[in-house]
């Protein structure tokens, strides 16, 4: 049986295991795919155990996306445009890293919430890792403009210069948020996770935009119920990680499950 894993710390609380299982058997395919916690230090050893091993893939989750970027052999370009990866796929010439979250993210915009990206205002909130990962596949979906908002004004100026042969992409301070109508806002800070504030200019989130947290669950309770107040529509980001896996289950075995079931399990769930 092909075996697969997630590599994360912590990990026990991902969902990755039980959505790939239920891939797995809406596809008629059998599969192993166990959660792998690695020491902090330790993600190089524990990836590189598991392929010898005879591992054939994995998802990549915090706190080792780069180092997972680091420790492949070849990468694709969108893993490269991140500078991280959170898929792993040992092949003839060595493990390979791809990067499956953006397409994640604008397959959940897109296909299952009806947000168009073509010609859409769209800001974008944080300049980390988790946002870096997602603006190549943003700026492929031919929105109008792509505002990267920062606490860190210099991180979000140096993120837009890096990706400005891609699209038409700017970087400014939280406080520097254009007084303009965005139709979609996107927190990919921390916050959520961390359970920490976002303080955010009123004017960002507008009457009927839609407001998108990339974390899930109750860590993005917080900023959608702002958003819902403020009279935006809202979702949270489990749909992405669900597309994500997808993908990266379509990047293993060839055959692309179906996620809005599994979406819906999880939803009732
Ligand atoms: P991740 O991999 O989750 O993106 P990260 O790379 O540490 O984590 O990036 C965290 C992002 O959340 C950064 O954009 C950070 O802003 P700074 O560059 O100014 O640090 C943002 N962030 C974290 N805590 C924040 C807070 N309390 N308010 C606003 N932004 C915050």
């Amino acid at each position: 049986m092909d075996r697969y894993a997630v590599f994360g710390n912590p990990v026990a609380h991902s969902l990755s295991p039980r959505i790939h299982a239920r891939f797995a058997e809406l596809m008629g395919e059998r599969i192993e795919y166990a959660a792998i916690l690695a020491p902090p230090d330790g993600f190089a050893r524990s990836a590189r155990e598991f392929f010898a091993s005879g591992g054939r893939g994995a998802n990549v989750t915090l706190p080792f996306k780069v180092d997972a970027y680091a420790l492949a052999a070849t990468r694709s370009e969108r893993a490269t445009l991140a500078g991280a990866a959170n898929f792993l796929y040992a092949r003839h010439d060595g493990v390979f890293a791809d990067n499956t979250d953006g397409a994640g993210l604008v397959a959940d915009l897109q296909a299952n919430l009806g947000v168009a990206l073509r010609g859409a205002n769209v800001l974008i909130v944080g300049a980390g890792g988790a946002a870096r990962g997602v603006i190549a596949p943003l700026l492929a979906a031919s929105p109008m403009r792509l505002v990267i908002a920062n606490r860190t004004e210099a991180t979000a100026r140096e993120l837009a210069s890096r990706f400005r042969a891609l699209g038409p992409v700017d970087g400014v301070s939280l406080e520097g948020i254009p007084r303009e109508r965005f139709d979609l806002v996107i927190n990919a800070t921390s916050t959520s996770t961390r359970g920490e504030p976002l303080s955010l200019p009123s004017h960002a989130i507008a009457r009927d935009a839609f407001a998108y947290d990339m974390a899930y669950g109750a860590a993005a309770a917080g900023f959608l119920e702002r958003a819902r107040a403020a009279g935006a529509r809202a979702a949270d980001g489990l749909g992405m990680l669900v597309e994500q896996a997808a993908e990266s289950y379509a990047l293993w075995r060839g055959r692309r499950p179906p996620t809005a079931p599994v979406l819906t399990e999880l939803r009732a769930a």
